[in-house]
Order: C-alpha cells, then structure tokens, then sequence
C-alpha cells in the first residue's frame, strides 16, 4: 500500500468516525404524537398551579403577539444573529403542542428540543427552564394543553448563514447548557431556596440581567450584572447596580409586585410585562424571589448606604430646577417635565423625583431616551402612572440636550458619551416597533385576553 492510500484511508476514516460522534452528539429521537387530549383529563388545580407558573415564566409575553390569539407563538423575537419567532404553544394538533406528550415538553423544556428532535434556540430560555421541577413542568404542561387551540402555522427565522443551521445549537448545548435539578442550599431558610429556584429556573430573571458572550451565552462570570433586551437597558442587580438608593428586600418585593416603589420609581418596557406578571402570583413567592434578589445585590456598603440617604435628604430639600436655565436642557425639563416630577404629587400624575431614577444613573442614557419618547403608557383599568411621551413634540436635538442636563445636574456620574445617537436610535426602534404588525414587546397585553382557567 502506498503511503499516500494509508493517509487517504485513515482520513476517510476519520471522517466517517468524526461523522459518527457529531451524529451521537446532536441527534436527538423524534418522540411519539398522541391524540391530543380531552381538557377534562386535568386537574383543575394543576390547571390552576400552572397558569401562576407560566406568569413566572413570561411564557405568554413571548408567545403571544400583540393583537394576536394567547400562545399562538409568531412574535418576532430580536438577537444578535437575527430575529427568530416564537412557536404556537396552544394545543392545535396541527401547528400547535396538541400531539406532544408530556414526556415530549419536559424535554423540550429540559434540553431545548421538540418534538420531532429538532434542536431549539436559547432565545427559548431553557438554559434557565432546565431546572425547573418535573411537578411544574406537569402543571405548565396541563395549562397549556387547556388553553383554546389555535390554528397558527410557524413563522420562518430571519437569520443567515451559519446561524440558520440548528446542528450549531447542539454545539452551544455541550458549551452552556447545564442541565441539572436546583439543588436547595440547607444553609439557607425556606424562603431564600424557593426564590433561588425561581429566580434561576423559570422566572429567568438573568436572561436579561446578565450580559452575554459572543455566542449569546450568559456570562458565568458576569450574572446579574447588566444585560440588553429590545433596545432597552436591564440594569446591573448585583453590587454594580446602578441605582441612586440602594435596594432592599422590601423595596423589591413592592416592586417586583406593584410595579413601582417610591425611592426607585416604576418599571418600565419588557420589565412592565415581568412585573405584570408577578402581580398575579402568590405573594409568597414574590416575597422569596425578593427575598433572594436582595442576597444578590449583596448588603449596600457603608459608603453606598451614605451616598442613598444623601439623595433622599436633597431630593426632600432641593429642586433640580435651575435657578435661571441656562441651557437649553434645563428650560426644557424646567417647562416639560418638573411639573410632574418635582410636584411632590402621587402617582398617577406625579413622578418620583428624578434623582432616584436610576434611568439618569445608569451606565448609557438608553432606557432614558427611551421614556422621554414614549412616556409611561398606563395599565388598563388600574389606577397606575401616567407619562405623556415626547416623540412628537421634541426633535432629536432637544431630547439630547435634556439628557445631558438632566445627567450633569441630577446624577452625580460622569457624563455619558454619544448621546444623540443613542436617542436617534431610540427613535428608529420605537418607529420600527409601531410599524411591524406584531407591535412592540412592550406593548401590554390586551388584559380582556387574560385568560382564565
Ligand atoms: C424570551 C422569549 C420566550 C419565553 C419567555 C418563552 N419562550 Fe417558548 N419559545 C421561544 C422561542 C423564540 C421559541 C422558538 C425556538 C425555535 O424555533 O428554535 C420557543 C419555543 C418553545 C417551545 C417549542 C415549541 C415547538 O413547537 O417547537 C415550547 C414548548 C415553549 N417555547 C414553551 C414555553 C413555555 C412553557 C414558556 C414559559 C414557561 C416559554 N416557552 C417562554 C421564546 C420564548
Ligand atoms: C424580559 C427581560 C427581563 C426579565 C425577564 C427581567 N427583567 Fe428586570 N428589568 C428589565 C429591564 C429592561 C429593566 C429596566 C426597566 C426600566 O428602565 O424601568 C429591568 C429593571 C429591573 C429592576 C429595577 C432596577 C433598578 O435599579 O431600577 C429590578 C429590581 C429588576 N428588573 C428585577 C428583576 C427580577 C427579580 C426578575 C426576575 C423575576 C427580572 N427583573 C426579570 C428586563 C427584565
Ligand atoms: C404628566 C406628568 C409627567 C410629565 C409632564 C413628565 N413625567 Fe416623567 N413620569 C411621570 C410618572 C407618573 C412617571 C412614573 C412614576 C415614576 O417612575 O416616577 C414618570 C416616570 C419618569 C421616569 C422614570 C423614573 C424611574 O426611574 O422610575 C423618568 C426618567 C421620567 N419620568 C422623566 C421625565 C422627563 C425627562 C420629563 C420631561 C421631558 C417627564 N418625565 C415629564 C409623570 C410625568
């Protein structure tokens, strides 16, 4: 044998072999379709339990569009490699979960594959659901398949080559994904373990607070220190938090739950659908999540604690106006916004006192841009904040100027660079959201589409 026919065999070989393990690897079986089953197979209660734990879960906030029929999934969900659109989750045999058993969805909540085997994108958190007990993913799985079926078929991703290529995500899989129960700390009380489990599992509260890699992993290294998420900012929840006053447990709880508190003010953009969210499940498990947030911000250093009863003390004594505007921001926030903001009013109409925003705190002005064009929209049939957005009557070149005052007289951090782009794209989001059928992320549910169980 020559030594060229030795080479071509052993790298035939090893082709075959390399094909092999990537194949052992990657596939996944296709799981068997049942006949989708009668609603009065489940349990009421299960029923009941699941619905609380998809709340947790934002299942519907990604799964539903803004107009469109509860999970029926075409929600265009933007990432660095494209946009991919959600599933239908309600239980149509065809296009829907009818013909998945609940064998099929644990898996596809466990590993991210469906039921035919094909590998899912993390854009599905299930690099957080995988924790998530076989009893919830039970009570999740009985909601859905009680929900009203809709005919939807998928909406094909946006992405382009290589990111089009499912294979890859098996890749991602052996890099990220940890697939293990959540193991209770006996260190810690009851409360704190059943946040932990929450927070890490299916609330997935680090999806957006953590920043991610290259490859749109969470940074192991980094969690809960700041991520993006539609243009929007999800500020750092750890010892960086960015925040005038630091949080604590009780300030989280009310706000994790009403949506606003009155040293850190009201949540806004994708927030407004988490906290919406957390509004509807039981108190007790809003009190552990806060409960085991407050543990990751950590106790507020002597100095940090100092610097929070600072603001609190001025913003009772001070006003943020300017004696005499000088800028052309300060006339703007003096005629615009300190009416409401400096008003010492209460919610609905009266805003906090900008110096506990942690918007002008924060590391870029985006989440800052982003109210100022578009206000506070409130809550149907709730006695919740209201803020007029300025879209219309600010050009860019105000909106900027404004910032920039609001910055330099209200926060005491350094000046922020490339302001007007930074609102200039703002703008472009918030125009681009209003013109795709699908409406923006934000957009709160239409609550008459609520549905019971
Ligand atoms: C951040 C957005 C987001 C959230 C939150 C989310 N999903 Fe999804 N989900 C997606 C996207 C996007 C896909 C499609 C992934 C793909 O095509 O690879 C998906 C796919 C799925 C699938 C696979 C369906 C199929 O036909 O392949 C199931 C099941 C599912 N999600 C259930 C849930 C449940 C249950 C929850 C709440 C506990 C949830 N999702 C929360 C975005 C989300
Ligand atoms: C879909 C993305 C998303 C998820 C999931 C999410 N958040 Fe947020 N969160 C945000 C954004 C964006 C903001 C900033 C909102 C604003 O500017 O009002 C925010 C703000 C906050 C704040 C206010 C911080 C400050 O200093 O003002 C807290 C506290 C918070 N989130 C806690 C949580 C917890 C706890 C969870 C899980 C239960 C969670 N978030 C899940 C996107 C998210
Ligand atoms: C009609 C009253 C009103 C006017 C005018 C108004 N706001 Fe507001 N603003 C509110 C209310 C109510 C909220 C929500 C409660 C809160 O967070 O303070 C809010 C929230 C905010 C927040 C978020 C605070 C936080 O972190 O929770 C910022 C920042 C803000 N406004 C800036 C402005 C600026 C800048 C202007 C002027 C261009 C302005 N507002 C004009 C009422 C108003």
């Amino acid at each position: 044998m020559t030594k060229s026919r030795i080479i071509g065999g052993l790298f035939a070989a090893l082709l075959v072999g390399g094909a092999g393990v990537i194949f052992a690897l990657t596939w996944r079986p296709p799981m068997a379709a049942i006949d989708p089953p009668s609603a009065r197979t489940f349990d009421a209660d299960l029923v009941r339990r699941g619905r609380e734990l998809a709340a947790v879960g934002n299942c519907s906030d990604c799964h539903t569009t803004r107009r469109g029929p509860n999970f029926a999934g075409g929600l265009p969900v933007p990432t660095p490699f494209g946009t991919i659109f959600s599933s239908n989750i309600t239980p149509d045999p065809e296009t829907g979960i009818g013909r998945w058993s609940e064998e099929a969805f644990r898996r596809a909540m466990r590993s991210g594959v469906d039921r035919g085997g094909r590998h899912l994108y993390p854009t599905f958190p299930y690099d957080h659901f995988t924790h998530v007990s076989d009893e919830d993913d039970r009570a999740l799985y009985a909601y859905l398949m009680t929900r009203e079926p809709v005919q939807a078929p998928l909406r094909d991703n946006r992405l382009s080559f290589p990111y089009n290529q499912r294979i890859l995500i098996a890749g991602w899989k052996l890099l990220f994904l940890r697939r293990d129960a959540y193991q209770p700390d006996p260190g810690k009380s009851a409360e704190w373990n059943r946040g932990a489990y929450l927070v890490e599992g299916l609330a997935h509260c680090g999806a957006c607070h953590t920043p991610r890699n290259g490859l749109g992993a969470e940074r192991a290294t980094a969690t809960f220190a700041g991520g993006d998420v539609d243009n929007w900012q999800a500020y750092a929840l750890n010892a960086q938090s960015p925040s005038p006053v630091p949080w604590n447990e009780d300030a989280l709880y009310a706000y994790l739950c009403g949506g606003w508190h009155p040293d850190h003010g009201t949540a806004r953009g994708p927030m407004a659908e988490v906290v919406s969210n957390l509004s509807s499940i039981p108190a007790g498990d809003v009190r552990a999540i806060a409960t085991y947030m407050a543990g990751v911000f950590g106790a507020p250093t002597p100095d940090r604690q100092r610097q929070g009863e600072a603001v609190l003390a001025q913003a009772k004594s001070e006003s943020t106006v300017a004696s005499e505007p000088v800028s052309e921001g300060a006339a703007i926030y003096a005629a615009a916004c300190a009416t409401c903001h400096e008003s010492g009013r209460a919610p609905p109409y009266g805003g906090i006192n900008l110096a506990f925003s942690t918007a002008i705190s924060a590391p870029d002005p985006r989440n800052l841009a982003n109210i100022v064009l578009s206000g506070v929209r409130p809550v149907e049939g709730e006695r919740s904040p209201i803020m007029p957005g300025f879209a219309a009557s600010m050009d860019d070149g105000q909106i900027a100027s404004l910032l920039k005052y609001l910055r330099s007289h209200v926060s005491k951090q350094p000046a922020w660079s490339g302001v007007s782009e930074i609102v200039e794209e703002a703008r472009r989001t918030q125009t681009a959201f209003l013109q795709t059928a699908a409406g923006p992320r934000n957009a709160p549910a239409d609550p008459s589409q609520r549905d019971q169980p």
